[in-house]
């Protein structure tokens, strides 16, 4: 594989001359900060709050690189991992010019950030096992594919794509491949981060939306060579992760122990959901999940979706999505709330199909 960074980076990314903040240029320990127009009275309501923040995150990066084993210098950090995505296509599209190429049905905001930036979208669908079609992904590769956007466990199927798989894209890609492992923690796969020193083309998603129970903190996680992240540094707003976030997420990454419980009893009522919604008439299929949610594939899955509505239960239709007809995506929730949507859906069974 011949992959050059430089090669792949916009070109005006490559020459760009970042912002450079206060926080960049004076880092030391001062008593009297009178550098960032920032108000030294602070506020009435929190006072620590008026100073910016780390541009650069370094405490939690440090956590983070600690409990990942990674280097913090491979680590970038977003505001949520959309945030992550949105800069991938900024550093690296150039609109207009380059494609990058998807595996429907997936997380949508691949799709979104590369209309927003005028970057062509190739689509190669899962297989009919919700696997990656290696073939047709290789076939839609040119010159102007910048990235292919993987995402294991998959959003919305559930299931883990298969690392031969992603690993033989690697190796024949010379554009970057990003692996979205949003639900990794929910799974017993192994994450790709323990690849990315064999592969300089790999970007890796994490977020603590999911498995660590923060989705309104907004902080994701993307590790990927220390070049890359240099690049994606120069493309980020210059404070972009606040001290809010910045201090609730050290408090909350010294507590792995007890969230990997939650996650072991998220994953035990997902397992019992699943054999539940399985067992029930007409449901066609629960497919096997990595993630805390699950794919129900039912008949009149709409009018399901909008019977539970009334009885005050959202989950999301995806049966528009390809390859997806008839399809609810149903979150795992509190044992309650799983009870509730299981008495509801047993209920609008047994209206709907009573004269079949
Ligand atoms: C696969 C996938 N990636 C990324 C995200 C966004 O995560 P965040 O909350 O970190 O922005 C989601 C959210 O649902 C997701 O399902």
């Amino acid at each position: 594989m011949q992959f050059d960074i430089k090669k792949i980076v916009r070109p005006n990314i490559e020459t760009l001359k970042a912002y450079s903040s206060a926080k960049d240029e004076y880092t030391g320990e001062a008593n009297v900060l009178l550098d960032a127009n920032e108000n030294s009275l602070g506020s009435p309501l929190t006072k620590w709050y008026n100073r910016y923040p780390d541009p650069y995150q370094k405490e939690v990066k440090e956590k983070i690189a600690y409990i990942k084993q990674i280097p913090a210098s491979k680590i970038f950090l977003g505001n949520g991992s959309d945030e992550c995505i949105d800069i991938l296509f900024r550093t690296f599209c150039v609109p207009g010019q380059d494609n990058i190429i998807i595996c429907p049905p997936t997380y949508p905001m691949y799709e979104v950030n590369a209309n927003i930036n005028n970057i062509e979208i190739k689509s190669a669908p899962l297989l009919s096992d919700y696997q990656l079609n290696v073939a047709h992904i290789e076939q839609l590769v040119d010159d102007h594919t910048k990235i292919i956007w993987i995402c294991s466990p998959n959003n919305p199927t559930g299931n883990s794509l298969d690392r031969i798989d992603i690993e033989t894209i690697l190796n024949h890609f010379n554009g970057l491949v990003v692996v979205d492992e949003a639900y990794i923690n929910f799974s017993k796969q192994k994450s790709f981060t323990s690849s990315l020193i064999d592969y300089p083309n790999l970007i890796v998603l994490q977020t603590l939306s999911k498995a660590w129970g923060l989705a309104g903190l907004r902080l994701g996680m993307c590790f990927a060579s220390e070049a890359i992240v240099a690049y994606m540094n120069k493309v980020k707003a210059p404070y972009n992760i606040n001290i809010v976030t910045q201090e609730l997420a050290l408090l909350a990454l010294e507590e792995v122990g007890q969230v990997n419980d939650m996650i072991q009893h998220l994953v035990d009522m997902r397992i019992a959901l699943a054999e539940v919604i399985q067992g029930m008439p007409h449901v066609e299929k629960v497919y096997p999940s990595d993630t805390n949610f699950l794919l129900v594939k039912i008949p009149k899955a709409s009018q399901l979706y909008q019977y539970l509505l009334t009885q005050g239960i959202v989950v999301r239709d995806r049966s528009s999505l390809e390859n997806c007809s008839d399809s609810l995506r149903i979150t795992v929730g509190t044992e309650q709330e799983n009870t509730q949507l299981v008495d509801a859906m047993a209920k609008w069974i047994e209206l709907t199909f009573s004269n079949d």
